[in-house]
């Protein structure tokens, strides 16, 4: 009986998430693939049927932590230096989840994993504690899924001329192409219109900005270029929003330094599990590490697709006091 009025309710949530998909505005990116625009932000249809299950069904509980993003602005890095600081102490360094696990699988996406490999998956199952999620979609739509919950929310913003390089590069790695002047060039367009994956960036970024000023116990940004200039005191920034501030005593004994090697470019990249592992929807871990530097967009866009984005970024942040 359970299980007939479980089967029935699946019908009817199957039926108004693809009532509602379709009367969405839609367009297509770049690539030909169409993007449905919910909520302020374009998905492919795939995505957009896992993020309404997480709105619909997602539990949040109170010691939630989310690690939130735009695609390509140090995620990866995130998700590791979060599970660090929260693990701190209760591993001895040749057993650490990191060093046998990537960290997309120690921090599942909620659209791009739980709710899309089942729109009802077993969350029981999450041993960490606190439970630690990820995701990319921009602040409303989260908000919405964690319903009135006080998660803490950790965004990563980064310079998006970097962000747009990295994700072509990224996506020629995963479909095994060649990187080609023609590809960028579209990908471009489609980032600067804003009709992109996740796009538009700008919105995206504004809404964890706002954000962050509105609720700063529950919202921390950071940004990506400052965790490489002065990493100690965004990781110190980062213990501390996450209520599990470094002791005097850790900060002598070198606990900062240890974080910080770990979750290194070079460290974490160079690990078994990194180089040959991939994720369960098939991506190669070895493509969510390249190069992991500041301003390596200077390398590969023109000075007119650079001059393009910077008018964008300038019109687009003017009035907010957010600074890239
Ligand atoms: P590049 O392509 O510029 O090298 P995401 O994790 O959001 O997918 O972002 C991937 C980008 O972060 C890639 O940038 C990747 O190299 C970089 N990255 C991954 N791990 C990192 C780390 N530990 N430190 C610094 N950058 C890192």
């Amino acid at each position: 009986m359970d299980k007939e009025i479980s089967k029935s309710q699946q019908r009817e949530d199957d039926e108004e998430t693809m009532n509602l998909i379709s009367s969405l505005p839609s367009d297509v990116d770049f690539e030909g693939t169409k993007l449905f625009k919910y909520q302020g932000c374009w998905y492919n249809d795939k995505t957009l049927q896992a993020i309404l299950s997480f709105q619909r069904d997602f539990e949040p509980q109170d010691t939630d932590i989310i690690v939130a993003s735009f695609p390509k602005s140090g995620t990866t890095w995130l998700k590791a230096l979060t599970v660090a600081v929260l693990e701190r102490s209760k591993h001895s360094s040749d057993n650490h989840p990191l060093l046998l696990e990537n960290p997309h699988t120690l921090v599942p996406f909620f659209e791009l994993r739980l709710y899309m490999q089942s729109s009802k998956p077993d969350l029981t199952k999450i041993s960490s504690s606190p439970r630690l999620f990820s995701t990319h979609v921009p602040f409303q739509t989260l908000k919405e899924g964690l319903k009135n919950s006080s998660c803490k929310i950790v965004y990563v913003c980064r310079n998006m001329k970097d962000v747009l390089i990295s994700f072509w590069y990224f996506k020629c790695a995963n479909q095994e192409i060649e990187k080609e002047k023609n590809s960028l060039e579209s990908m471009f367009e489609s980032f600067c219109t804003g009709v992109s994956y996740y796009g538009p960036f700008w919105e995206h970024i504004l809404s964890y900005w706002t954000a962050s000023l509105q609720y700063p116990k529950n919202v921390l940004f950071l940004k990506y270029e400052e965790l490489k200039t002065e990493p100690h005191a965004q990781l110190k920034k980062l213990a501390e929003f996450l209520d599990c501030p470094f002791t005097l005593q850790e900060e002598e004994s070198g606990s900062m330094e240890e974080i910080l090697d770990l979750c290194s470019f070079s460290n974490l990249k160079n690990l078994e599990i990194n180089k040959t592992g991939r994720t369960p929807g098939g991506v190669a871990h070895k493509n969510f590490y390249r190069k992991g530097e500041v301003g390596d967009s200077k390398n590969n866009l023109t000075p007119v697709m650079e001059k393009r984005l910077d008018m964008i970024i300038q019109e687009k942040f003017r009035g907010s006091d957010m600074k890239f």
